[in-house]
């Protein structure tokens, strides 16, 4: 397990705002280098499986029908410290509590419409680049 590695997804609502190269530009400009990268969307079984550990919450079944309603963007993100640099990049999961200067606090709308995912730790953040990636696509 390393420490350099950290699983963004920018959600449907940046997405369908054109929100995707701002957002990027704001991710490489902060250090972060792609390691892997494509445009996708997510069925219903998928975000089940991706947020299983949500399953049983008030918001699941609202936070699977938002992330299968449209293409993502999602990205394996390379720097030392990863998962605790982004998360500090994208700020707190409600973007009303999101600091001055963060993503969220830029781009997003709402708890649920929140503009981007970020690994909570190093085992979510390898689980979830393999999810959406295979070894030969993670240029880590
Ligand atoms: P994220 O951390 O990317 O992954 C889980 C998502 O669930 C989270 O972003 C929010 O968008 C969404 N969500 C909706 N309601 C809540 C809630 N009450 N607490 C935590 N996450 C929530």
């Amino acid at each position: 397990m390393t420490n350099n590695i950290t699983l963004t997804m920018i959600k449907p609502d940046a997405v369908s705002k054109g929100y995707i190269g701002k957002i990027l530009g704001e991710i490489t400009e902060a250090g972060f280098a792609i390691a892997a990268m494509k445009l996708t969307q997510l069925t219903k079984a998928d975000a089940e499986r991706f947020y299983a550990e949500h399953k049983g919450k008030g918001f699941f079944d609202e936070l699977v029908e938002f992330m299968t309603s449209g293409p993502i963007v999602a990205a394996v993100l390379k720097k030392e410290n990863a998962v605790e640099d982004f998360r500090r990049l994208i700020g707190s999961t409600n973007p009303e509590n999101a600091a001055e200067g963060t993503i969220r606090k830029k781009y997003a709308e709402s708890m649920s419409k929140n503009a981007v995912h970020g690994s909570d730790s190093d085992a979510s953040a390898d689980r979830e680049a393999h999810f959406h990636f295979a070894d030969r696509e993670i240029f880590a």
